[in-house]
């Protein structure tokens, strides 16, 4: 059957992958699963939904056998900041988690995508085009939980040929479904808040840079790294991916060349900063450009008036 598993499919992520995946591979042969419903019924229509636990095994083998799973996306985790509130909890997901997934896959033969984070990295990481290669002491539970997620991948492939994939995600941007309780998410609420009031309270600092993508270009950078001819690939896994690098008060400056009137103020959340602070500033993704033709379609610009224009459709201001 060669169905296609996403586990976390009601997430940031998960609501505009499985339509991608729905659209390339068919919607039937696409099976959405996660702890909690997808956040429409249209979405949950649009083709199969299964409720399954990712740290339960046999939840796991039970949908792999029904469904004639061949691939699986694992996108079910804890973000960075909520991890931070509750790391072990956040361990036991998002390690529990991953070693489910992957003790299935090397059973059933099947592929996976895991996708890391800009989080795998920590204060002692050099933080400006931060090296595909390169330290990674990160002091985050997230960041520990992907680095350990990073090296579980890179296990299962050399010991037991398991064919998995992933990628070092940036902060992501998108308008379906709110972010899960990440370090960059000041990024989405920005345009929310920028339509409505035409005021937002940032918490992060003025000039706290990091790495960012549109939603658009994750999804297929998610894809294309998963058909990506393997006999090109040095890395496998964990591949640096970045479309945009930019601070608040740069994004700001953007949304204010469509909302002239809009209006930034700062209250820093110490934790979410302290977190920012032990990331890079910059990642170089260098690696996945000559390895699989990386190459985003999206700038600050471009996504800025996207956002707007989506956005604005769907919201009202509130005065
Ligand atoms: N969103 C980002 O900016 C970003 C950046 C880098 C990496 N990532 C990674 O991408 C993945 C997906 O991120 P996201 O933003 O969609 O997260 P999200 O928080 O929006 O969604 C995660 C989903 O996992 C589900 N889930 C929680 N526990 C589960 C369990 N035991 N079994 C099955 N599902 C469970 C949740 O209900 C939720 O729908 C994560 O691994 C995350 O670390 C995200």
């Amino acid at each position: 059957m060669d169905s296609i598993l996403v586990t976390g499919a009601a997430g940031q992520i998960g609501s505009e992958l499985v339509p991608a995946l729905r659209e390339r591979y068919g919607p039937d042969k696409v099976i959405a699963t996660d702890v909690r419903m997808p956040a429409t019924p249209a979405a949950a229509a649009r083709g199969p939904f299964e409720h399954l636990d990712c740290t339960q095994p046999e939840q796991l083998r039970e949908v792999i056998r029904r469904h004639g799973v061949r691939t699986i996306y694992h996108l079910a985790a804890m973000l960075s900041a909520v991890a931070e509130e509750r790391p072990q909890t956040a361990w036991n997901l998002n390690t529990g988690g991953l070693y489910a997934v992957l003790e299935a896959a090397r059973e059933y033969r099947c592929a996976v995508f895991f996708p890391s984070s800009i989080g795998a990295f920590g204060p002692t990481t050099p933080r400006d085009a931060t090296p595909q290669d390169t330290v990674q002491r990160p002091t985050t539970m997230y960041g520990v939980t992907k680095v350990a997620g990073e090296l579980l991948c890179d296990y299962y492939a050399r010991r037991f040929g398991v064919d998995v994939r992933g990628l070092r995600l940036p902060g992501l941007i998108s308008y379906t479904a709110p972010p899960g309780g990440g370090t960059t998410d000041y990024a989405v609420e920005i345009f929310y808040q920028a339509i409505r009031y035409r005021h937002y309270t940032c918490f992060l600092r003025a000039d706290t840079s990091l790495d960012m993508m549109y939603m658009p270009d994750a999804t297929a950078a998610i894809m294309r790294v998963m058909e990506a001819d393997p006999a090109r690939l040095e890395h496998r896994n964990a591949f640096n991916v970045t479309a945009m690098n930019f601070t608040p008060e740069r994004l700001a400056a953007e949304i204010r060349k469509h909302v002239p009137d809009f209006a930034i103020d700062y209250e820093v959340d110490p934790m979410r900063q302290a977190i920012a602070d032990s990331w890079p500033r910059s990642i170089d993704d260098g690696a996945a450009r000559a390895e699989w033709d990386w190459s985003p379609a999206y700038d600050i610009g471009a996504m800025t008036r996207d956002m707007l224009e989506k956005l604005g459709a769907r919201l009202k201001p509130a005065r």
